[in-house]
């Protein structure tokens, strides 16, 4: 069988897009080409297929062929208290900005198996502020947010956690937080009942509203840049005025539109707060 060319390959990975938009709802046809490709075709090595248009079948014809192409195509990896110089930021200069509000609505977007989540159970924990915030923590991938409420994580991980811990400004010993039980760590229910994990598509569903601070770290990365505004747009309506929103290192809210809205409080870590409108 002769090689796809370019073109083909193009049309026959638009066509599977689409195919498994709509026979099963979900949409990645706004994901950014180049890594949804590399992730298709190691789907396609995985699963010993030939071409694109032979996964095309099954994905019409089978759910479970879908789920499991879902899961390809959605990277999970993170790490507790990641890029920690961005958390010791968010515990020194953020958060104790928002001490006086009554409650805290924290919303993380795209929270993969919930490292991140409870990194900031444990930095609200130090700062007295985990008993008056509620943590929603997100994502389209059913198998990884079932892993997140769980809670549990091996224990060779522990040590980088640690490490990232102390180096974003860590006050307390971590071991507090988790108890070890054989290859694993389990996070403590002081964190874990602070968290609600549920299932939301940033391409497809609703905003989340009055909501104080936003983390949606290494996800856009992966969107194209019409899609990265339309989710920009999700967080400017679900973020309370004064709110803040962060995302990952290689993502930004500086071209955008929207930015004129927001005031940057450092562009190295992208951190974002939302002006009033008297603020424009
Ligand atoms: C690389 S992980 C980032 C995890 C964490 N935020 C961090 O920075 O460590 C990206 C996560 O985004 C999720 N994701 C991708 N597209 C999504 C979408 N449309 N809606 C919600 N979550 C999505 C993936 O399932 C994955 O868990």
């Amino acid at each position: 069988m002769p090689l796809a060319t370019c073109d083909e390959e193009q049309l026959e990975i638009k066509l599977l897009l689409e195919a498994l938009y709509h026979c099963h709802g979900y949409d990645f046809r706004q994901y950014a080409y180049a890594s949804i490709r590399r992730r298709i075709l190691l789907h396609l090595k995985n699963n010993q297929l030939e071409t694109i248009s032979s996964l095309q079948h099954h994905i019409i014809y089978s759910r479970h062929a879908a789920d499991r192409l879902l899961i390809d195509l959605s990277i999970n990896v993170t790490e507790m208290f990641r890029d920690p110089l961005f958390f010791q930021y968010l515990r020194q200069q953020i958060l104790p900005l928002l001490q006086h509000t009554e409650y805290l609505k924290i919303w993380h977007a795209g929270c993969s198996s919930g490292e991140e989540a409870y990194s900031m159970a444990i930095i609200l924990n130090e700062l007295n502020l985990l008993s008056k915030s509620q943590i929603y923590a997100t994502d389209f991938n059913n198998k990884i947010l079932s892993k997140a409420k769980q809670g549990i994580i091996q224990l060779k991980n522990m040590r980088l956690h640690i490490k990232n811990y102390i180096d974003a400004g860590g006050t307390e010993q971590f071991a507090d937080y988790y108890n070890a039980k054989h290859n694993y760590a389990i996070l403590s229910q002081k964190l874990k009942k602070k968290i609600i994990f549920s299932h939301h598509n940033l391409v497809s569903d609703a905003v989340f509203s009055s909501v104080d601070l936003i983390i949606c770290r290494n996800v856009l990365i992966y969107f194209d840049k019409a899609l990265q505004q339309k989710v920009f747009q999700l967080f400017n309506e679900s973020l309370n005025i004064g709110g803040y929103l962060c995302l990952g290192s290689h993502e930004t809210l500086c071209f955008s539109p929207l930015s004129k809205q927001f005031k940057t409080c450092s562009e190295t870590l992208k951190i974002y707060q939302k002006k009033a409108d008297k603020q424009l």
